[in-house]
């Protein structure tokens, strides 16, 4: 079926359009991928609702339910659970058995979807997302003027989501790759070192290091008020150590040095100025000290970038990151693919003696700068 006027030209069939001649297999080609990614975006309400509500928890708790079944389960009205169930078995996250009726959610997805605690949880996303549409407004209005868009006035779902994001990445690789890939961190940490996270968020990396490490103690920075207090909060629940604490400050202005290590998990190419927040840094840091920044992975050409983890990369930072540099002055916006030579430039510009990069794990750079 052919959706523009057409004749053939050589072997193409071609059209006039408003944007010039097109060909017509190409259009019809990529109005199927949009159409595609369309499905995918609304799948992505249901997704979190599914999160939100705890549907697949539920789904994840029985072999296979009927609607009628997971309703009760669930305690939602079963028509909307039915056509959750239906889009969900439509776009290959549920398996669905036309005998009976019964929809399941197989393990493996379970694992992505229904299980927090999961290497490969990525239920938080979806909250994420509707985070970002709650801002979509805000947004277009700083695309418009150039303003920033602070973290802090996000949506709350956006940092809750982006703590749910990291987490496992942290869980699996905090300890095992990104601590090791620093000469000698790690056995500095065991003999008992003092360490600052900058930027801390939701404190999870920071508490995942205390947790690792009993005999060094760890102070978690953030401008976030909001983060501050729910980082303190986990920090209680995770049995209140004097070991570990958590406090309202920026990445330019906090005290409390000399310390051994400072970290900045995900968070140097948000700030305004990273320049001035390494220099800080660098100020605050023991002679013997090392800063450690783990950043999104990136290649230093766009060019090199232009994958599904780029696209997630920068359409996180056109939406949070960038937005939030450009809210804080500096404006640098480095941006969430920035590459391991700029975050290497930017901690020789803060004076850094030496700055490498220490490792590239498939979803993260490590990078380290000594003073
Ligand atoms: C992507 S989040 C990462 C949070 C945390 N490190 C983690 O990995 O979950 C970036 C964090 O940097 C914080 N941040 C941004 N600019 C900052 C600044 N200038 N000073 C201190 N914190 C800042 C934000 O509030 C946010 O919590």
């Amino acid at each position: 079926m052919s959706v523009l006027e057409s004749e053939r030209q050589n072997e193409t069939e071609v059209a006039q359009s408003a944007t010039g001649v097109v060909d017509v297999a190409r259009v019809e080609e990529f109005a199927e991928k949009v159409a595609g990614d369309h499905a995918v975006a609304v799948n992505a309400v249901l997704a979190y609702l599914g999160d939100r509500l705890g549907l697949w928890k539920a789904l994840a708790s029985v072999p296979s339910a009927t609607s009628r079944e997971l309703s009760e389960r669930s305690g939602l009205a079963e028509r909307y659970v039915r056509e959750w169930l239906s889009a969900e078995a439509a776009a290959g996250y549920v398996e669905y058995d036309p005998d009976g009726s019964r929809f399941r959610l197989p393990p493996e997805h379970a694992a992505v979807l229904a299980d927090d605690s999961s290497p490969a949880a990525l239920a938080g996303t979806f909250e994420l997302t509707a985070g970002l549409w709650a801002s979509v407004d805000r947004l277009a209005h700083v695309y418009a003027t150039g303003e920033g868009f602070g973290w802090h006035e996000h949506d709350s779902r956006m940092f809750n989501g982006v703590d749910r994001f990291f987490r496992p990445l942290y869980n699996s690789s905090l300890v095992e790759q990104w601590l090791p890939a620093v000469d000698g961190v790690v056995a500095r940490l065991a003999s008992g070192i003092r360490v600052l996270d900058v930027g801390c968020g939701l404190g999870s990396a920071t508490l995942l290091m205390a947790e690792t490490f009993p005999a060094s103690t760890f102070t978690g920075v953030d401008y976030h008020d909001e983060s501050i207090v729910r980082a303190s909060a986990s920090a209680a629940r995770a049995g209140g150590s004097d070991r570990v604490r958590f406090e309202r400050a920026g990445a330019e202005d906090y005290t409390g040095g000399p310390y051994d290590l400072i970290c900045f998990f995900d968070a140097l190419h948000d700030m305004g100025d990273p320049v001035a927040a390494l220099r800080h840094a660098r100020a605050e840091l023991a002679d013997d000290g090392v800063v450690l920044a783990v950043e999104p992975f990136a290649n230093d050409r766009l060019e090199d970038n232009l994958t599904p983890l780029g696209l997630s990369y920068y359409a996180a930072s056109a939406t949070i990151c960038v937005p939030n540099s450009l809210s804080q002055s500096g404006q640098a916006a480095l941006g969430a693919q920035a590459g391991p030579g700029r975050i290497v430039d930017a901690f020789h510009e803060a004076g850094f003696g030496t700055a490498r990069q220490a490792a590239a794990t498939p979803f993260n750079l490590v990078i380290e700068g000594r003073a």
